[in-house]
């Protein structure tokens, strides 16, 4: 009977075979039960009961042993099989482009196909290239309308408070005609709130050649207007002081969000400032060693992340920097 059942048993995963090796194979199990009852045998028959219970054992063994293969090669097969290769791969998270990041890109490539190139210089700037040479008088209040991280006093070592340091270095180093784009991020000491930050990104760009005038400033600043932010887009210029431009115009664009009806964003005005420019001081241009009298030239700066606002329609310039994914993660789009 015990051979019959050991015959007949069958095992397709580890608890089965264990509860085989308990029933058949274990000292409490039948077969050494049987064992156990060697002593109770009278001595005449012992051999004879002996020899029928190794039969059990061994039988009992061999069945374990393939019961054992059994099992370990049907496992091995479902892995296996659970390993399709013919499937699609699995998507792989990817990262995207950072929205700053795109509106940069997209700001350089307007002015890269009118003839601009890209130019760049550090970020720990000293006095000369921040302000001096910019015509900000030593001690003028001028120099308090970009309030200043100070990293060394006299000499004067600071964060950068705007690219348009990179074009007096541009200017220093270069013979006109010059057409170049300064990119980079800028530092100044303002409270961090959902328009303004202590660490932001200016586009500066910078004109200079025989004859250039206003009117260039202008249709320079239309095209990039149109370009960046749609056709019907229209551009303002209000009046506004920089030392280092006479005249000086405050860039205003009609508001995107609301096509100029007025919204939040612009305060109801239907107009978005987006930066600075004017023609370049004859003293700018004589500081850097250009000759005013031969040379003319417009500068315009814009605010990187403003634009990025405006066009994608971002509503807190703290979201910038946050790195929240759920706020990064629908910009993939633009990869
Ligand atoms: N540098 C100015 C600023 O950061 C912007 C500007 C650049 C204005 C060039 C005029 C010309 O505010």
């Amino acid at each position: 009977k015990i051979k019959e059942a050991i015959r007949a048993a069958s095992a397709s995963n580890q608890e089965q075979l264990e509860a085989y090796r308990m029933q058949f194979i274990s000292k409490k199990s039948v077969v050494g039960e049987l064992f156990a009852e060697m002593r109770n045998i009278p001595n005449e028959h012992k051999k004879a009961f002996g020899q029928v219970v190794n039969e059990v054992k061994e039988l009992a063994e061999t069945k374990f042993k393939e019961l054992i293969e059994h099992v370990s090669s049907a496992t091995k097969q479902s892995k296996s099989a659970a390993i399709d290769l013919t499937l699609p791969p699995s998507n792989i998270a990817v990262g995207g482009i950072h929205p700053l990041t795109a509106t940069r890109q997209r700001i350089i490539e307007i002015f890269e196909r009118i003839g601009f190139n890209l130019s760049e210089g550090p970020e720990i700037e000293d006095d000369w290239h921040n302000f001096t040479a910019l015509n900000f008088p030593e001690n003028h209040p001028a120099r308090e309308m970009q309030d200043t991280f100070f990293l060394e006093k006299n000499p004067d070592i600071a964060l950068r408070t705007h690219t348009s340091s990179v074009q007096v270095r541009v200017m220093e180093n270069q013979k006109p005609p010059i057409r170049t784009l300064s990119p980079g991020r800028v530092y100044r000491n303002e409270a961090i709130s959902a328009r303004a930050h202590c660490i932001f990104h200016q586009v500066e760009g910078l004109y200079v050649d025989k004859n250039v005038g206003f009117a260039d400033l202008k249709n320079t600043l239309y095209h990039f207007a149109k370009e960046m932010f749609g056709k019907e887009t229209k551009v303002r210029f209000r009046p506004s002081f920089f030392p280092f431009t006479e005249p000086s115009a405050e860039i205003d664009i009609s508001c995107h969000l609301c096509g100029g009806k007025g919204c939040n964003v612009c305060k109801g005005t239907g107009w978005v400032e987006i930066g600075g420019s004017g023609m370049v001081d004859p003293n700018v241009l004589e500081n850097c060693g250009i000759d005013s009298k031969e040379y003319t030239g417009f500068a315009f700066g814009m605010g990187i992340e403003r634009i990025a606002m405006l066009k994608y329609q971002i509503k807190d310039l703290r979201l910038f920097t946050e790195n929240d994914v759920r706020f990064l993660q629908q910009f993939r789009s633009l990869i």
